[in-house]
């Protein structure tokens, strides 16, 4: 779409590319991930100082007596810090909380941008943009905001680093930074690992994993508090499983079955993506005698799977609310 290569600088970031570009960079974040310990170790040590920063916070707010918490803004500021901290080394919740705040209104200011009708329409047809430079002057002024935040980020962290120093790089820009002067040690000098694609890649990240994670979180919650006979369950199999006076951690993940089913049930119905992200077919399909030919952009609706199932077998007996398919 015209509005990607505008937002992300050219064919840039993990999102939408596709080629050896995303190949390329869809390895390095991976290989980058994993060694941060994706699923575990200092992943999980960031995730826990959040926590409980988090769980201090709620606690302060019930001590002075406030009658009305918002966890949703919480959890919020808890995802934005783990991912910052993934892609800068530093997160939010001590004593940057303003950081974050601006950060999320470029955010906030960029999604109404895109998501504009009236763009979304233009995005499509070159001839209307030219007769509405407006919208397209939104999307151009939100996306420099992020570019520019981005990139004061990226600066002032390429300054403190030590290339020379044989030390495992603890985050992404880090690690990119580094795979950069290696390449051009190297003598490669049409490498890809470019500050645009920098940008676009700290956008996509940021986009895919904050939003995402917080809402998810933020259904779950309201999902509990809707249905008080599921969070009775779930609170007895921690008070049996974990007791009251240390964290949950991943090796609990196996013994914690209903909170499982719980977190999954949360992901079918809150159904956050629904429908996915756009793809290119890479060679000429036929489905049920339907041809469609190579490049066509297709979407996979997501919720046809996550909510057919319930419909078939037990939409007509009432059970279509949260907890139908597995609680
Ligand atoms: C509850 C949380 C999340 C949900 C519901 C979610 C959902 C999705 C979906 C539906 C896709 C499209 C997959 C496809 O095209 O088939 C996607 C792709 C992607 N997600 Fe997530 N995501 C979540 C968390 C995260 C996190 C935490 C990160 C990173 C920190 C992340 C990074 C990405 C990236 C980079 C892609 C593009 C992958 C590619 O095209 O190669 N997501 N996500």
């Amino acid at each position: 779409m015209f509005v990607t290569d505008l937002t992300r600088k050219g064919r840039n970031g993990l999102i939408f590319t596709d080629g050896p570009i995303w190949r390329e960079h869809r390895r390095f974040a991976l290989h980058v991930l994993r060694d941060f310990g994706m699923g575990k170790n200092l992943m999980q040590e960031r995730v826990l100082d959040e926590v409980s920063i988090l769980i201090d916070e709620i606690k302060m707010q019930i001590f002075e007596g406030k009658k009305e918490i918002s966890v949703q803004d919480s959890i919020d500021l808890a995802i934005g810090s783990i991912i910052n901290a993934l892609l800068f080394g530093y997160g939010f919740s001590k004593n940057k909380k303003e950081e974050f705040y601006e950060l999320k209104t470029h955010l906030k200011n960029f999604m109404r941008a895109v998501g504009y009708p009236l763009f979304r329409l233009c995005d499509r047809n070159p001839i209307m943009f030219k007769a509405l430079p407006f919208i397209y002057g939104n999307v151009i002024q939100a996306t420099d905001k992020l570019e520019n935040f981005f990139m004061k980020e990226l600066e002032a962290h390429e300054k403190e680093i030590n290339f020379d120093a044989d030390i495992e790089p603890t985050d992404y820009a880090e690690a990119f930074l580094k795979k950069r002067k290696e390449l051009e040690a190297e003598g490669f000098k049409d490498h890809t690992f470019t500050n645009k694609q920098l940008y676009a890649v700290c956008l996509d990240l940021w986009i895919a994993g904050q939003e995402t994670t917080s809402n998810t979180l933020a259904w779950l919650v309201m999902y509990l508090m809707l249905n008080p006979e599921i969070q009775k369950k779930v609170h007895a199999e921690l008070d049996q499983v974990i007791g009251s006076d240390r964290f949950i951690t991943l090796e609990d993940k196996i013994h914690l079955n209903y909170l499982n089913a719980v977190i999954a049930e949360t992901q079918r119905f809150c159904n956050l993506v629904p429908m996915n992200l756009n793809q290119r077919l890479v060679k000429d399909v036929e489905i049920k005698g339907y041809r469609i030919p190579a490049n066509t952009t297709i979407l996979h609706l997501i919720s046809t799977v996550l909510f057919k199932a319930v419909y078939r077998k037990k939409f007509r007996r009432g059970h279509s609310n949260f907890g139908g398919a597995y609680l």
